[in-house]
C-alpha cells in the first residue's frame, strides 16, 4: 500500500468518497468539524478539526503522512485548503482558492462564462447596490432569479415568479445585506447535474442526477443543499435525450478548457429549457447528495483517477454499473430555516437491507450519534430502475424510525419522474 489518502469533510459526500477509497489499496485518514460515524469507521483514523483552516488541516495531512487528499466541501476550497495541501506536498484533488471562485463567486462566474463565450448562460447583471438591484427589478420585463454572489449553501437564491414576488424579492435584497448580487433570467424547465473529473485538461463526465432542492414533497417550501436525488441506469434522465446530456457534457469541455489548470470535481448544475440546456452554477466539487448516486454505480477505482491526477497521466476512461440510483436525504425537523439540532438518533444499520446507508453532519459522541443543523443521513436504493431503486430507499427509512426527522418521500417515485417527463414534453411541444 503506498498510497495514504486524507479526506477532507464529514458530509454524506464525504462517506460515499471514504465509502469508494474504502475498496482501494490505500490508507485513508479523515477529517471533519464532526465525527461521522460512517467515516470515523472506513478509516485507519479520524481528527475533528475546522476544516476552512489550512494549517490544521496540513498539519494533520503531514502527521499521516498523506500523499493524496480529497476536498470535499466548498468552505475549504473557499478558505485555501488546496492550495496549502499543495504547497505541503500533498496533492490535493480539487481546485485552488482562485479556480474554486467558479462556485465561489457567482458574478466571477457569469463573466468567467461570458468572456469565454460558454454556452449556456442566461442574461445576468451584477450589482453592489440594493437600490440599484431593486431598480433593475421593476424595469425588467419578466421574472428573475435574485443570486447573492458568495456561498450560502444552496439556501440565498430567491426565484421571482416561483419561490416570491417582485416586491418580496426586492425586501429580501434590502433586508439581507448581501454586497454583492446577481441578477439574472429565470430558467424554467428541469434541473439537472452533470459531474465530472478534472485533471490536466482532462474530463470525464458521471451519470446525469436530479436533485431536489425544495424541503417539502410536491417542490414546496424553502431550498436545501438538497433532500434527494435520482440516477438512471444511463448516462441520461427520463426527461431528457442523450443529445441533452451531451450539450451538458460540451458546456463541461468548453469550462475546462477556458480554465488554466482546474483539478478536482468540476459539477455543472443545468437547466433543461425550451431552447436547449443553460446553466444555473458550476459547483467546484462533488454535488451532495449526488455524489451518493454516483460514486456507487463507479466500476472505475477512484484510486486510479486521483493518483493519475497527480502523476499527470491521463485520467482513466470510467465504466459505471448499468443501475438506476435513489437518495433520500433525513433531515432535523425545521430544516432548512429553523432545524432542531441535537437529538440523539438511533440508527438500526441492520435494517437498511439492501440499501447503502451514509451519514452526513451528524456528530457521534460517547452516549450516541447527535444531529446538527445540517442534514443527518441518506439511504440510497440501487436497482435495474429508478422505480425499483426508490422501493429499496424507501425500505430502508426504517433504519431510523422518523422522530425528529423529515423526509421527502416523492423523490424517485413513478409519479414524480412523470411529471418531469410531462414538464419537458409540454415545454418543447410547439407553441
Ligand atoms: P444555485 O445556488 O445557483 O444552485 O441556485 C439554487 C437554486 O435556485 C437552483 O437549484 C434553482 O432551483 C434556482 N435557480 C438558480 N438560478 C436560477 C435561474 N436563473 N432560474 C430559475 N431558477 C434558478
Ligand atoms: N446538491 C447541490 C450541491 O451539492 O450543491
Amino acid at each position: 500500500m503506498d498510497e495514504t489518502v486524507l479526506l477532507v469533510g464529514g458530509g454524506g459526500r464525504e462517506h460515499a468518497l471514504a465509502r469508494a477509497l474504502a475498496d482501494s489499496d490505500a490508507a485513508l485518514y479523515g477529517c471533519a468539524g464532526n465525527r461521522n460515524p460512517g467515516i470515523a469507521r472506513l478509516a485507519d483514523g479520524f481528527e475533528t478539526l475546522d476544516t476552512t483552516n489550512p494549517t490544521a488541516v496540513c498539519a494533520y495531512a503531514k502527521e499521516v503522512d498523506a500523499t493524496l487528499a480529497v476536498v470535499g466541501p466548498e468552505a475549504p476550497l473557499a478558505s485555501g485548503v488546496a492550495d496549502a495541501l499543495d504547497d505541503a506536498g500533498v496533492y490535493a484533488f480539487g481546485p485552488h482558492r482562485k479556480e474554486a471562485r467558479i462556485e465561489t463567486d457567482k458574478a466571477f462566474q457569469r463573466r468567467f462564462m461570458d468572456t469565454h463565450d460558454i454556452p449556456g448562460l442566461p442574461a445576468f447583471e451584477t450589482f453592489e447596490d440594493a437600490d440599484a438591484a431593486c431598480e433593475y427589478i421593476d424595469e425588467y420585463d419578466g421574472d428573475l432569479a435574485v443570486k447573492p454572489a458568495g456561498l450560502t449553501g444552496g439556501k440565498g437564491v430567491k426565484v421571482i415568479g416561483d419561490q416570491v414576488t417582485a416586491e418580496e424579492a426586492k425586501a429580501y435584497i434590502r433586508e439581507s445585506d448581501y454586497d454583492r448580487l446577481v441578477l439574472e433570467e429565470r430558467l424554467v424547465g428541469e434541473e439537472f447535474t452533470v459531474q465530472a473529473f478534472v485533471a490536466n485538461g482532462d474530463l470525464r463526465v458521471t451519470p446525469a442526477v436530479q436533485d431536489h432542492k425544495r424541503a417539502y414533497e410536491g417542490d414546496e417550501g424553502p431550498n436545501t443543499g438538497g433532500m434527494g436525488s435520482y440516477s438512471d441506469a444511463e448516462l441520461a434522465l427520463p426527461f431528457m435525450t442523450n443529445e441533452d446530456y451531451m450539450e451538458a457534457v460540451d458546456i463541461l469541455q468548453a469550462t475546462v478548457d477556458a480554465l488554466d489548470g482546474y483539478k478536482g470535481l468540476l459539477y455543472g448544475q443545468f437547466m433543461l429549457t425550451a431552447d436547449g440546456v443553460r446553466v444555473i452554477e458550476f459547483n467546484a466539487r462533488f454535488g451532495d447528495p449526488e455524489a451518493m448516486n454516483t460514486l456507487p454505480v463507479l466500476q472505475t477505482d477512484l484510486l486510479d483517477v486521483l493518483v493519475a491526477a497527480r502523476k499527470a497521466e491521463p485520467l482513466p476512461q470510467l465504466t459505471f454499473a448499468r443501475q438506476a440510483t435513489v437518495c433520500k436525504y433525513a433531515v432535523p425537523e425545521g430544516y432548512p430555516t429553523e432545524p432542531r439540532s441535537g437529538a440523539r438518533i438511533e440508527i438500526d444499520e441492520e435494517s437498511a437491507g439492501d440499501a447503502l446507508l451514509y451519514y452526513a453532519s451528524v456528530d457521534e459522541r460517547e452516549d450516541g450519534i447527535y444531529t446538527t443543523t445540517s442534514r443527518a443521513f441518506a439511504v440510497v436504493g440501487l436497482a435495474g430502475s429508478i422505480t425499483a431503486a426508490e422501493k429499496v430507499a424507501e425500505e430502508a427509512l426504517a433504519v431510523a424510525g422518523e422522530d425528529g426527522l423529515h423526509v421527502r418521500h416523492d423523490i424517485g417515485k413513478p409519479e414524480l419522474v412523470q411529471q418531469r417527463i410531462d414538464h419537458i414534453e409540454k415545454l418543447r411541444s410547439p407553441r
